[in-house]
């Protein structure tokens, strides 16, 4: 047979970089090889994200891009996987003369089938019906021997009134904890050293099977030697004292949680079907901050949703002043088609959107200098990714806190190695520091 290259491109979250480890494994287990050169491809496949209008546009960029490749090299199959593929459907099809399969994530066991019929009979086709899966059967061509993430469910229920994501990626389901379970102990026994959980809300974990999340985060710690577990994305509304009680019991625990706060006032939330007030979300940080000290907390904010007065735009500032996060995702808010917020009349126009959020990264920003640089002169512990090479040799990790660790040095560090960085400075998004331990 002769040989077939693939490219795969992602954007988006986490499950999406997941969801195209899925895509690489089916297409490798058929045969197909992987390359890093796009215009080499005889599959170039984009799995895409829609979630922001700012995401959509991206890859409408990048799909141009891809059509010059495909002039130079026309038997070439060009895809398009992922959430856009669930928002546009055919549409893609009739757009884009030059796109030939348009398929969603839930489809991937499809992919290398249709592949293969776009590039032998050059039928163009758009597979988007599938349903969330609870247990992939595909491999996984995995990115990190030394990180992995571990998907514990797919989908959403929450409906909140900005978002696609439910119509794109359908209703939740959950994997079964001993499932999970038996995942994780395989990639500990191939050398992974740490997991990050994924799921839309990985809080509502098992609610489909009479599981919880918690007793998931035990099982994980019991039944496996992983020495560092994390998760996303948590919800205010389901993250439970029960969770935060078993991090506070757990040696394996990154000591880090990421909570999209989304907005600091009561109206906004209610209209955002958020499910949590401004107080209960506060509860919850007061007991993080007292169960769980020095775990770092990180948090999404979206700024200009319609109806957003300046005074519900000052409780989100003040709320932000008052509870100190490591690190905000900042969004301008997004009408995304199919949901309501998008058909609200009151929406606010974009050069206030833009004004607010340049005032709120400005707090922001001052705030994670002023965390980070507390942690000029402690230890933190790392586990070594990578190398980067800029003008000398310089290695990357990630510290339990889930902050960026840089330092220098001539001595060889193997991925997978936890060492001890005595921090000696500290920006908005990293930390520089020596090593003076491993092990
Ligand atoms: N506009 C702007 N931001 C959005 N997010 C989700 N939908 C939208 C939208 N329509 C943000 C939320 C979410 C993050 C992944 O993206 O903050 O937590
Ligand atoms: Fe991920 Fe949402 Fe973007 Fe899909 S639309 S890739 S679920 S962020």
């Amino acid at each position: 047979m002769a040989e077939k290259y693939f490219f795969i491109e992602t954007f988006g979250c986490q499950m999406n970089e997941h969801d195209s480890e899925m895509l690489a494994g089916a297409l490798t287990a058929a045969g197909w090889d992987e390359t890093s050169c796009p215009e080499q491809a005889d599959l170039l496949l984009v799995n895409t994200c829609c979630v922001r209008d700012s995401a959509e546009k991206k890859i409408y960029g990048k799909l141009g891009e891809y059509k010059r490749y495909k002039r130079c090299r026309p038997g070439m199959v060009i895809a398009v996987a992922g959430c856009l593929a669930g928002k546009e459907g055919d549409r893609l099809l009739a757009r884009f003369d030059f796109v030939d399969l348009v398929i969603t994530n839930e489809n991937a066991e499809k992919l290398p089938a249709l592949a293969e019929e776009a590039a032998v009979r050059r039928r163009r086709r758009a597979e988007v019906a599938g349903r969330p899966f609870a247990e992939s059967p595909l491999a996984r061509r995995r990115r990190s021997n030394v990180t992995a993430w571990v998907a514990i469910s797919r989908g959403c229920d929450n409906f909140c009134s900005y978002c696609i994501v439910p119509y794109v990626r359908g209703r939740e389901v959950s994997r079964r904890i001993d499932s999970v379970v038996s995942e994780i102990a395989s990639l500990v026994a191939g050398g992974i050293r740490e997991v990050t959980l994924l799921g839309q809300n990985v809080n509502s974990f098992g609610r489909d099977n009479g599981e919880t999340f918690g007793q998931l985060l035990t099982a994980i710690e019991e039944r496996t030697s992983l020495q560092r577990l994390r998760f996303m994305t948590s919800h205010p509304r389901d993250f439970s004292p029960d969770i935060i009680d078993r991090l506070a019991a757990s040696s394996i625990a990154g000591r880090h949680i990421h909570l999209p706060v989304q907005a600091g006032s009561d109206r906004i939330l209610a209209a955002m079907n958020r499910g949590y007030t401004v107080a209960h979300y506060e509860a919850i940080i007061g007991r993080i901050r007292e169960k769980l000290p020095g775990f770092a907390v990180t948090t999404d904010i979206i700024v200009g949703f319609p109806g957003e007065s300046e005074e519900d735009f000052a409780a989100t500032l003040a709320l932000v002043e008052r509870l100190r996060f490591d690190a905000a995702f900042t969004f301008l808010y997004s009408p995304r088609s199919r949901t309501p917020a998008a058909s609200r009349p009151d929406q606010i126009d974009p050069a206030t959107r833009k004004e607010r959020l340049n005032r709120l990264m400005a707090i922001q920003n001052r705030i994670a200098d002023e965390i980070n640089r507390t942690y000029v002169g402690k230890t933190v512990e790392v586990l070594v990714e990578k190398t980067v090479k800029k003008n000398r040799l310089t290695w990357q990790g990630r510290c339990s806190e889930n902050k960026l660790v840089f330092w220098d040095g001539c001595h060889f560090w193997p991925d997978g190695e936890f060492v001890t960085v005595r921090v000696t400075s500290a920006k908005t998004w990293q930390l520089s520091g020596v090593v003076i331990g491993n092990g």
